[in-house]
């Protein structure tokens, strides 16, 4: 399967920043077009602009949460159908960042999943579980409960993307070892299969401090569709050498 090198830039980026990431991006595509998709998240705010430095590139644009309603009285909240409108092809729902800061629950993130293929984005739910848990020995559990509850009801081939972000990874330059990455993509693999029409279809992401210098040993993992990466997608050079790792 082709993978996906997705950059979630989180609340980062001013629109000089984002316009001269965009466009490094862009010539960087241009001239060794890596062979994998990509895809940038930018915060709300510069999706517009950096949907129009996009366009015509190889590169997609994604949102990195909506809201489950289309429209309405949700102060401060941004629904699929706007992501969508801004030129977004797919959504991050189920951040860890979002689970815990903004107390989403599993029905929660199914139901801005199931939002997100309304308005016919990809949706790519997040699961992972806390160093507590992974010291208990609950990642499996935690990441099986997380599925069951999270992923859209409705979603077949090619409509839905599940990253894989122990939270303890995130952001902290910790990884997990190749066999437990192996572990746990092969369980949601294996959870996929009871859950979705075509779930060798379906890419598995792995999150989690990716960075230039691990990317093609993680990527290298069976069941790691492509890669989730943070703080490394905010430099144009290392987002460049992850997709080039995914080739
Ligand atoms: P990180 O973040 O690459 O900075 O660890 C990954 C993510 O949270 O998606």
């Amino acid at each position: 399967m082709r993978k996906l090198i997705a950059g979630n830039w989180k609340m980062n980026g001013l629109r000089a920043d984002g316009a001269a990431l965009a466009r490094d991006l862009v010539s960087r595509a241009a001239k060794s077009p890596p062979s994998c998709d990509l895809l940038v998240c930018p915060p709300a705010t510069l999706l517009a602009e950096i949907g129009s430095l996009l366009a015509g590139s190889r590169i997609a644009l994604g949102g990195q949460d909506c809201h489950a309603e289309p429209k309405g009285a949700h102060t401060g909240d941004v629904s699929a159908p706007m992501l969508k409108d801004a030129g977004c092809a797919y959504v991050i729902v189920g951040h860890s960042e979002r689970r815990q800061n903004h107390h989403e629950s599993d029905a929660t993130v199914r139901a801005k999943a199931t939002a997100g293929l309304g308005a016919g984005l990809i949706p790519i739910v997040c699961v992972g579980e806390t160093a507590a848990q992974r010291d208990a020995k609950q990642h499996l559990s935690v990441c099986g409960g997380q599925i069951a509850g999270s992923l859209p009801e409705i979603a077949g081939a090619g409509q839905l993307v599940v990253a894989y972000e122990p939270v303890w990874a995130i952001g902290t330059g910790r990884t997990p070892t190749t066999t437990d990455i192996a572990e746990v993509h092969a369980f949601i693999r294996a959870e996929l299969k009871k859950r979705v029409a075509n779930p060798d279809a379906v890419r598995i992401l792995y999150g989690g401090s990716v960075n230039a210098k691990n990317a093609a040993e993680i990527l290298g993992v069976a069941n790691v569709d492509g890669a989730l990466v943070g703080g490394a997608s905010l430099d144009g050079a290392s987002f460049w050498t992850i997709a080039q790792a995914a080739g």
